[in-house]
């Protein structure tokens, strides 16, 4: 079968590191083709190459056998190259249907007509089966569902080649499955496809062929059959024995209570302990409320009724200064908007937290501070040109990497993750659990929220699991099973959603 795309020696430098470093790539019609790498190894760069974002320094792209030059989106568009970026590109203030027809809006008699636009909207949110109403504001929703309309909006493009940007790393279980539907309907019509992940059960289970990005280069192409700890080795160098490395500490007394947590319409009556040295898992569905419990302890939110205590003395609610100095932390879910200064350089960002409380006693040891914000990145195995590196300008999953790297540092009593490991290479994942094992070894306490089950069975000393803003029960480690867990979080959900 002929390729529609092919490159060849793609080289790409930034200021400090070379990106790309000499790829070859091909994409056939018909075709789910993954693009495997650790974190920083050039994937979004490529992709971005393109889609007209970036230019190669060198090397060629070729498009249906002939050498063509991606100089801009609209390039790209007229070639029938279609992007989903990992980071979103929508509007936020705009609605979800205004987000969808940017810039090709039905107008009548010269105005926009709006009757037509929210019906065109609505045809195109069918087509990936996702129920919101195309009047409401993009940022009134979560992720996930931000997610799909992406997915909704690039169809619309009717693309030759859709290219996709770890377009699951949000989505729950249930919401991959409607997504790789989609994606097998387009590859049956041979639309050619190129997908981002960092899971790597989902290769074999979408994928046709797999192209491995490692520093820069591609060092290899293989069948989506490829034996899992084999395309770990490909892709970190190395084979990775142990997924999940929990070490359990002895159970202290409780540094978190929360009690009788209510917020109206929200979430009701959420009571549990974290005892020191305990990793405690929060499992359930998106829209569960899980993350909204995560801020209301953490002050982010406001709470109607019941108690936060850290280490037995209740925090004021509201306030997240106040929950910082008791020695609560929270990595966020969104570490764009939340997590993250984009315009300030890793050392400010990994001191961001440190500082703050520093600064407080008068006196910042700067070097001291450099010190640790070195030894942190390169724990968490942080791809970057040096602490001066703009935050904006690393990929992704080291961007991640410096949100939880902040808090670590931090040394926060009682640390709130959510979804920590989202975006993040099977590798640095490794780190991470471990660096979570030194913690709860030097009595800390870990609450973590993940929707990636395996993670959370694998981690967590105790799971507790939440459906529609309520507690629906409690797993000691030895009984929390893939079945236990979700029988508890799917309990009478059916149409939550
Ligand atoms: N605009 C930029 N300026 C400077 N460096 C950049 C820029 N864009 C990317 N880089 C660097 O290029 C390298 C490759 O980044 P890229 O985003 O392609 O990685 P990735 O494979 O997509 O990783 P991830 O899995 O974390 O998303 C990284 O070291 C990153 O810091
Ligand atoms: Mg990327």
């Amino acid at each position: 079968m002929t390729e529609i795309l092919r490159v060849r020696g793609l080289r790409k430098r930034f200021p400090g590191v070379m990106a790309l470093d000499g790829v070859d790539f091909d994409l056939r019609p018909g075709e789910v083709h993954v693009l495997l790498g650790e974190n920083g190894a050039g994937k979004s760069t490529l992709i971005k190459m393109l889609s007209g974002a970036y230019h190669p320094d060198e090397g060629t792209i070729l498009v249906d056998g002939e050498e063509t030059s991606i100089r801009t989106a609209e390039d790209a568009q007229r070639l029938g190259i279609a992007t989903i970026y990992q980071e979103f590109n929508l509007v936020p203030q705009l609605t979800v249907a205004e987000n969808l027809l940017l810039g090709r809006q039905p107008r009548r008699f010269g105005l926009l007509d709006k009757k037509k636009m929210y019906g065109q909207a609505q045809e195109l949110l069918d087509r990936v089966g996702v129920r919101v109403d195309p009047r409401r504001p993009v940022h009134t929703l979560g992720i996930a569902r931000m997610q799909m309309i992406e997915i909704a909006k690039a169809l619309s493009l009717d693309a030759r080649v859709l290219i996709m940007d770890e377009p699951t790393a949000v989505l729950t279980t249930t919401e991959v499955e409607q997504l790789f539907e989609i994606v097998r309907q387009l590859r049956d019509q041979g639309v050619a496809i190129v997908f981002i992940t960092h899971h790597l059960e989902e290769i074999a289970a979408i994928g046709d062929r797999v192209t491995v990005l490692r520093d820069g280069m591609s060092v290899a192409e293989v069948p989506a059959g490829t034996p899992e700890d084999e395309l770990v080795r490909l892709m970190v160098g190395r084979s990775i024995d142990q997924q999940y490395p929990r070490e359990r500490s002895d159970a202290g007394p409780p540094l978190l209570e929360v009690r009788n947590l209510t917020r109206a319409g929200v979430f009701e009556d959420i009571s549990f302990d974290v005892r020191a040295g305990e990793v405690v898992g929060l499992a359930g569905l998106v829209g569960a409320g899980r993350t909204e419990v995560a801020r209301a302890i953490f002050g982010a939110d406001a709470y109607d009724s019941g108690e936060v205590l850290v280490d037995g003395r209740p925090i004021p609610r509201g306030k997240v200064g106040a929950a910082m100095e008791a020695g609560l932390g929270l990595v966020p879910e969104d570490r764009k908007g939340q997590g993250l200064v984009l315009g300030a350089d890793v050392r400010e960002n990994l001191g961001l937290v440190t500082l703050h409380r520093a600064s407080r006693g008068g006196f910042v040891d700067r070097a001291a501070q450099d010190r640790a914000a070195a030894t942190m990145a390169g724990q968490l195995n942080v791809r970057m040109s040096g602490l001066g590196q703009e935050v904006r300008t690393l990929s992704g999953g080291n961007q991640q990497k410096i949100v939880i790297g902040k808090w670590l540092l931090a040394e926060a009593n009682v640390l709130i993750l959510d979804e920590p490991t989202r975006g993040i290479d099977v590798g640095a994942k490794v780190e991470i659990y471990q660096l979570i094992n030194s913690l709860t070894a030097a009595g800390r306490a870990v609450l973590m929220i993940s929707s990636d089950l395996p993670e959370v069975l694998g981690m967590s000393d105790r799971v507790i699991v939440m459906a529609r803003g309520r507690l629906a029960g409690e797993l000691s480690a030895g009984e929390a099973t893939q079945d236990a867990v979700m029988a508890l979080a799917v309990g009478e959900m059916e149409e939550a959603r």
